[in-house]
C-alpha cells in the first residue's frame, strides 16, 4: 500500500499584511496505484502542494499522510517514511550535480537511500544497482559515465527519474516534467514514466497544464484555483462534463487543431486532429 493523503492542507508563505496563502484547505488522495492529474493555471498552488508533500515546505495547517502515517512535521521514523514519496521537478538539471557523472548521481541516490534505511552498500552491489535503475529507464548502461551535459533534455529527466526510483519510492510526483522538453520526446518519458508506474504499482500525483496529455495518463482528475481545489474526479467525467466553469476555461486552453498535442497511439506528440 502506498497511499498519499493531503488532509487539509494549507500553506502560507510569509507573515502579518505579507501573509499570502497559496494552499487553502486542500484535501486530495493519491490512491496506491493510481495517476492523479493536478491541473490549474499558474500560480494556482499546484507545485507548493506537491513540495509539501515531501517536506519542501510545511503546511501551515492540515497533513500530509502515507498509509494513514503523518509524514508531514515528522521526525525519526516517520520522516524516513517520507522518503517513499518522490518529487521530479520541470528542470531535471535542478537534480543533477553537473560535475558527477550520471553514475555517480544514481549512485549518490542509492547511497543515500540505503544511509536513511541504515544500511550499507558494496562498491559492485552499488554498481549493479545503478546499471539496473538506468536500464529501468531506458539509459544504456555505458551513458553512466557521461556528465549530464552530454545528454539531452530528454535524457537528463531520465536520470532524474532513475534517481528517484533509488529511494524505492510508493508515490512519485510529477510537476511539469515534460514542461522544459523538446516536443519530439515529451511522448517517450511519458510513456516510460506510465510503464514504471503499472510495473512498480507506484501512486503518482501528476501536474500538468497539457490536458490531452492528462486525459491520456490519467485516472482522475484534481482541479486547482487560487489555493483551492474547486473540482476532483474521474478523468473523463471532469474533462467531458466539467462542473465549473473554471475548468471549462482550462479546457478552452486545450491545444486545438493543427497544433501539437499528445497522441497515445504512438507515444509521441504530433500534429493531428481532435484535440479535445
Ligand atoms: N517560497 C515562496 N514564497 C512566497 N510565495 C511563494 C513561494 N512559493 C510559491 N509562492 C507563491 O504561491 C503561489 C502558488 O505558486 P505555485 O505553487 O508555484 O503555483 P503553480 O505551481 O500552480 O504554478 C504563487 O503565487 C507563488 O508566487
Ligand atoms: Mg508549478
Amino acid at each position: 500500500m502506498n497511499h498519499l493523503e493531503f488532509r487539509n492542507v494549507s500553506v502560507a508563505f510569509g507573515h502579518g499584511p505579507r501573509r499570502f496563502v497559496a494552499v487553502d484547505d486542500v484535501s486530495l488522495s493519491v490512491p496506491a496505484g493510481k495517476i492523479v492529474g493536478l491541473v490549474g493555471e499558474s500560480g494556482s498552488g499546484k507545485s507548493t502542494l506537491a513540495r509539501a508533500a515531501v517536506g519542501l515546505c510545511e503546511p501551515s495547517a492540515g497533513s500530509v499522510l502515507l498509509d494513514g502515517v503523518q509524514v508531514s512535521h515528522a521526525r525519526g521514523a516517520n520522516a524516513r517514511l517520507r522518503q517513499r514519496i518522490q518529487m521530479i521537478f520541470q528542470d531535471p538539471s535542478s537534480c543533477l550535480n553537473p560535475k558527477l557523472t550520471i553514475g555517480q548521481s544514481v549512485a549518490e541516490a542509492l547511497d543515500a537511500a540505503a544511509k536513511r534505511a541504515g544500511t550499507r552498500t558494496g562498491r559492485a552491489q552499488r554498481a549493479a544497482e545503478t546499471a539496473r535503475l538506468l536500464e529501468s529507464v531506458q539509459l544504456p548502461a555505458a551513458r553512466a559515465a557521461d556528465l549530464p551535459a552530454a545528454l539531452s533534455g530528454g535524457q537528463r529527466q531520465r536520470v532524474a527519474l532513475a534517481r528517484a526510483l533509488a529511494a524505492a519510492p510508493g508515490v512519485i510526483l510529477a510537476d511539469e516534467i515534460t514542461s522544459a522538453l523538446d516536443v519530439s520526446v515529451q511522448g517517450s518519458v511519458l510513456n516510460l514514466l506510465r510503464h514504471i508506474q503499472r510495473e512498480l504499482g507506484l501512486g503518482i500525483l501528476f501536474v500538468s497544464h497539457n490536458l490531452a496529455v492528462v486525459r491520456y495518463l490519467c485516472d482522475e482528475v484534481a482541479v486547482m484555483q487560487s489555493g483551492r481545489l474547486v473540482e476532483h474526479g474521474e478523468t473523463m467525467t471532469v474533462l467531458d462534463h466539467p462542473r465549473q466553469d473554471y475548468t471549462k476555461t482550462l479546457l478552452q486552453a486545450v491545444p486545438r487543431i493543427g497544433e501539437p498535442l499528445f497522441a497515445p497511439a504512438t507515444g509521441m506528440i504530433q500534429i493531428s486532429e481532435g484535440a479535445r
